[in-house]
C-alpha cells in the first residue's frame, strides 16, 4: 500500500512513501517551494551590498587610506604611494622613539586592537558562543550577542559585548572557562557594562603579576597618604593603594602566600611618618617570626610583644583603653581624625589573629583578646586607631571578629569557599580565583584580590616583596646608632 497526500495549501505538510511496510508510521515532509531565481539573485544581491557598505562604514579609515593610496598610484605611478608609505613609515618611527608613550596611546594600542577584534575576536566569534551555549535559536534563526568594541592593554583585552536581550552576565560567568580556552586567554573574567545589556569581559593573556615586585623605595614624608600607602602593584599596572585611615585591614593567606609581605610594605610605607612622630606601629607577634626581625624598630616607635602568657593580650588591652580615653577627649570636639605628635595615628599589627582568639591554649586570655580586639575594630576607626590582622583560616569559626574589618584582603587561600568569606558573597564568581593562585612562591607569593571602594569587582594585587636585607635597611635608617646585625 502506498501513502500519497497531495498538498491542498500552504504550509501543509505532504506524506511520502519511504518503505513499503504496510504498518509504518508515515513520515512526514515539508512542502518544497520553488522560489523564482530572479527573486533569489535580488535578495543575495541586497545582502551583498549591505554588508559591503556595513564593511566600509566600519572600516572607514583604513579603506580611505588603501583607496587614497591606489588612486594616487593610477594617478601619478607607483612610487607616489610608496613614497608616501616609507614616510608615514619613517614619522611613525620617529614619533615612537621621541614620545613612546603618546604613539602606544594613539596608534599602537588602537591598531593593536583593531587588529585583535578583526583576527581574534571577530573570528572566533560565533563558533565560540554557540559551542558555549550563548547563542540562541528560534524559529531556525540564529541569534548572537553582538562585539561592540575591544582595547588591548599590554596583557589583557578587554571587550565589550551587547548580550542577547534576556541575558543576564551569569550566563557568561558560567562559561568564562569555555571562552577563555575558545579565545586563547588564560583566564577570562566578567564585568559590569557601560549600561544595561552590556558587559565587559576581560581576557587576561598572560599574567602581569608574575615577577615578584622587588620593595618599593622609602617615601618621603610629604609622599605618605594614610588614605592610601603604596604596597605594590595592581594587575592594570597601577600602584596598589592600602587605606588605612578610618578603616580595619584583614589580610587572609594560607601558610607561605606572603602576607608578611603585605604587612613589611605597609611598615616600609608608614617609616617615614613614624620617624617622625605621626605614626606608631605596636606589632603583635604570636609566631615570633614575621615581626621580630623589626622588634628594636617597634620598640622604638611603638611597641612589641610576643608574649604568649598574657603580654600580647595586654598590649591589645592597653590600646583599648588608650582608644577608649582618646574617644572621650574628642567627643564633641572633632569627627575626623588628623594625626599629631600627642595623637599619633596607632597601626595594630596582629601577625596572627586566629593565635590570640581561637588557638591560645588559655580560654580567659583568649577571651580577653576577642573583647580588646572588637573594642578596637568596632570604635578606634574615627580616633586613629587601625588593626592590620593577618590570618591563615578564613573560615567562621576561626574568627568571629571578621566582619569588623571592613577592608579585606585575599592572597591564595586552601579552599574555594573560604573566598566568599574574606571578601564577601560573589566575590569569587566575579573573578577573585584566590583559591588557584599558584602555591610557588616566585609566581605566587604576595598575590592577591581585593575590593576597592570605588568598584564592587575584586582587583587582582601583588605585594612588594619587602626582603630581610630591606628590613634590615629600614632599621638602619631608623636607628643610626643601633648595631643593626646584633639587633635583628
Ligand atoms: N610579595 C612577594 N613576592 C615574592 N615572594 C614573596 C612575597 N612575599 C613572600 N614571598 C616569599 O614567600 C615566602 C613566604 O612568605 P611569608 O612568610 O610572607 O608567608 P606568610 O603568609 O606570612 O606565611 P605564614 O602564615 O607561614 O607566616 C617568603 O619566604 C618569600 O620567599
Ligand atoms: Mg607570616
Amino acid at each position: 500500500m502506498a501513502w500519497e497526500f497531495r498538498k491542498l495549501a500552504p504550509g501543509e505538510n505532504v506524506a511520502v512513501e519511504t518503505q513499503r511496510d504496510p504498518f509504518a508510521a508515515p513520515k512526514w515532509a515539508p512542502p518544497v517551494w520553488h522560489m523564482p531565481e530572479g527573486l533569489v539573485l535580488l535578495v543575495n544581491a541586497v545582502r551583498v551590498l549591505v554588508r559591503t557598505v556595513v564593511f566600509l562604514v566600519r572600516n572607514i579609515v583604513p579603506v580611505s587610506a588603501a583607496s587614497a593610496l591606489a588612486w594616487s598610484g593610477y594617478a601619478y605611478g607607483w612610487t607616489v604611494p610608496v613614497l608616501v608609505l616609507a614616510l608615514v613609515g619613517v614619522g611613525l618611527g620617529v614619533w615612537a622613539a621621541v614620545d613612546r608613550p603618546s604613539f602606544v596611546r594613539w596608534i599602537a594600542r588602537p591598531v593593536r586592537s583593531w587588529w585583535r577584534m578583526a583576527f581574534v575576536y571577530r573570528r572566533h566569534w560565533q563558533p565560540v558562543l554557540v559551542t558555549a551555549g550563548l547563542t540562541k535559536t528560534h524559529h531556525g534563526r540564529e541569534y548572537l550577542p553582538s562585539l561592540v568594541r575591544v582595547r588591548c592593554s599590554p596583557t589583557s583585552d578587554r571587550v565589550l559585548v551587547r548580550m542577547l536581550k534576556g541575558q543576564a552576565p551569569d550566563a557568561w560567568e558560567r562559561v568564562a572557562v569555555n571562552l577563555a580556552h575558545g579565545f586563547g586567554a588564560t583566564l577570562v573574567r566578567v564585568r559590569d557594562g557601560d549600561r544595561p545589556g552590556r558587559v565587559w569581559l576581560e581576557f587576561v593573556r598572560t599574567d602581569a603579576l608574575a615577577e615578584p615586585i622587588p620593595a618599593l623605595p622609602v617615601p618621603d614624608a610629604s609622599e605618605v597618604d594614610l588614605s592610601g600607602l603604596m604596597i605594590g602593584r595592581c594587575e592594570d599596572g597601577s600602584p596598589w593603594r592600602l587605606r588605612l585611615l578610618g578603616t580595619h585591614v584583614l589580610i587572609a593567606g594560607a601558610t607561605g602566600a606572603g602576607k608578611g609581605s603585605v604587612i613589611w610594605s605597609t611598615i616600609r610605607a608608614l617609616l617615614p611618618l613614624m620617624l617622625s612622630g605621626l605614626v606608631e606601629v605596636w606589632a603583635i607577634d604570636p609566631k615570633r617570626m614575621e615581626l621580630s626581625f623589626g622588634r628594636v624598630l617597634f620598640e622604638r616607635y611603638g611597641r612589641y610583644s610576643s608574649d604568649p602568657s598574657g603580654g600580647m593580650v595586654k598590649l591589645l588591652e592597653t590600646a583599648a583603653e588608650d582608644m577608649n580615653e582618646r574617644a572621650e577627649r574628642f567627643a564633641g570636639l572633632t569627627r575626623s581624625f588628623t594625626p599629631s605628635a600627642e595623637f599619633p595615628f596607632r597601626v595594630i599589627v596582629v601577625d596572627e589573629l586566629a593565635f590570640l582568639t581561637a588557638y591560645c591554649p588559655e580560654r580567659d586570655l583568649r577571651k580577653r583578646a576577642e573583647s580588646a580586639l572588637a573594642v578596637l575594630t568596632s570604635q578606634g576607626r574615627s580616633v586613629g586607631y587601625c588593626v592590620i590582622g593577618a590570618q591563615q583560616d578564613a573560615r567562621k569559626e576561626v574568627n568571629n571578629l571578621r566582619n569588623l574589618f571592613p577592608d579585606r584582603i585575599a592572597l591564595r587561600l586552601d579552599e574555594d569557599e573560604q573566598v566568599d568569606m574574606v571578601l564577601g558573597d560573589g566575590a569569587r564568581d566575579r573573578g577573585a580565583l584566590a583559591d588557584q593562585i599558584s602555591s610557588v612562591p616566585q609566581i605566587g607569593a604576595g598575590v592577591g584580590f581585593v575590593r576597592l571602594e570605588t568598584s564592587p569587582d575584586p582587583v587582582r594585587v601583588r605585594a612588594a616583596y619587602v626582603s630581610d636585607a630591606d628590613i634590615r635597611q629600614m632599621v638602619a635608617l631608623a636607628l643610626p646608632d643601633l648595631d643593626v646585625e646584633g639587633a635583628a
